[in-house]
């Protein structure tokens, strides 16, 4: 798809819902012992692939349009299925499931997925995993397909070596059906959607510092769960906001916990308007999702450096930090990144020679990029990799650029926000 040059974006819109919450909530439906309502689930592939594993698994699933309801199976009841769970495209899934399945006593589940899920790694699950007393094998111990055989599982303290939400939760869920409390431990913090919502089922669980801790629990009781807007995907609009002069957006009913906004503090230091009353840190851990709207305004901005402490709570917004930084006076620098290596593509090779080739000043490090703002982009033709950010990515790039850009390698990139270039259409 190509887009032009815009010529300022204007208009009010609500994010579309958010898709780490509704991995999330589909999942702890299926899990809990009474049904859960779920308001503004993401219809998109990725949590469409998490709706048809939970059902494999013996979990009913009610659609009423705008609102899910799942009848789950219980902590310990999962079915075995016939074949294998197909995650499709989505990461999340392939590495939470495995957390649930683990704590099935005597039964065996496959995962798989499509040709980028086959390359993320899955060792990374498989090892506290194996510790807790379930058996999983991988290709080179390494990589999806990945075969998970349930067991009664035992507490254990295990230390992340790298900050990971998605690693993290997995362990979180199979410690609700181990003998006794489970301690994770990460590097940095990572986003907490799944604390929170264990709290919010009567769940007995403890952060300190970066440590959380989990008591095992016979069922999950979560009533209801509404899915706030997703910050990740607001941040595309929000970019194309900050980086086509004249554009004035309002943004509804974004999620702003803590732990997802770390794109809008790296903007804020790099001088962006964005003005909304986001999460400030406690040290507490609440059971609420807090949402804000968001009021985004065109305006310079000035270079920034984002050090590893910050990476986990960008993730998945730090090729727009690599956009703005083409836009922005001076140099942005973003270090202690190495994760993007193992995203939907390897993110940092995309993203630098994606915008390179759109006529930015930029480069790559093992665990990051360098960008010297020339305050702007030509404009050309971006290979997305078969990834929906990147590809997003490109897009915005365009709006914003001088000749317009071409955005090709991807078939569809509606994983995680499918209205997207619907939306950008109608903000122009
Ligand atoms: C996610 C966590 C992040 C993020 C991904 C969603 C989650 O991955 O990149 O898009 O929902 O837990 P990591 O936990 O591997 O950093």
């Amino acid at each position: 798809m190509r887009f032009e040059p815009a010529r300022g974006l204007s208009g009010e819109l609500q994010a579309p819902p958010d898709k780490s919450v509704s991995h999330r909530a589909a999942l702890l439906g299926a899990m809990a012992s009474e049904p859960v309502r779920i308001d503004r689930y993401l219809r998109a592939a990725d949590t469409h692939s998490t709706l048809d594993a939970v059902r494999a698994l013996g979990a009913l699933v009610e659609d009423h349009g705008d609102e899910v309801v799942l009848r789950g199976c219980g902590l310990r009841e999962a079915n075995e299925p016939e074949g294998p769970i197909d995650v499709g495209n989505a990461g999340t899934l392939m590495r939470l499931l495995p957390g649930w399945l683990a704590a099935q006593d005597g039964r065996a589940f496959m995962l798989d997925g499509d040709d980028s899920i086959r390359r993320r790694p899955v060792d990374r699950i498989a090892e506290p995993l194996r510790q807790m007393g379930a058996e999983l094998e991988a290709t080179d111990r390494r990589y999806p397909p990945l075969r998970v055989r349930g067991a009664h599982l035992r507490a254990i303290s295990w230390e992340l070596a790298v900050a990971s939400a998605q690693v993290k939760s997995c362990i979180l869920l199979a410690a609700l059906a181990a003998d006794g409390a489970t301690t994770v431990g990460e590097p940095a913090r990572s986003r907490d959607h799944t604390e929170r919502m264990l709290l919010r089922a009567g769940v007995s669980i403890h952060r300190h510092g970066r440590h959380v801790t989990v008591v095992n629990a016979d069922e999950l009781l979560l009533d209801g769960v509404r899915v706030p807007g997703d910050a990740s995907s607001a941040a595309f609009l929000i970019t194309a906001g900050v980086l086509v002069p004249g554009s004035r957006l309002l943004i509804g009913d974004v999620g702003v916990n803590w732990t997802r906004v770390g794109f809008l503090r790296i903007l804020r230091r790099m001088q962006g308007i964005v003005l909304g009353d986001l999460e400030e840190e406690t040290g507490e851990l609440t059971a609420e999702e807090p949402v804000s709207d968001l009021d985004v305004a065109h305006g310079a901005l000035e270079g920034t450096v984002v050090e590893a402490e910050e990476v986990p709570l960008a993730i998945d917004e730090l090729p727009l930090v690599a956009l703005l930084g083409c836009f922005a006076e001076g140099e942005t620098v973003v270090r202690g990144a190495q994760e993007l290596r193992v995203k939907e593509s390897d993110r940092i090779a995309g993203v630098v020679e994606g915008l390179r080739g759109l006529g930015a000043e930029i480069e790559a490090t093992d665990d990051g990029f360098s960008v010297r703002g020339t305050g702007g982009l030509k404009g050309g033709t971006i290979d997305a990799r078969g990834d929906h950010r990147l590809a997003m990515m490109g897009a915005v790039a365009g709006l914003a650029s001088r000749e317009g850009v071409e955005v090709v390698g991807i078939e569809t990139a509606a994983v995680s926000y499918p209205g997207f270039t619907d939306d950008l259409a109608r903000l122009c």
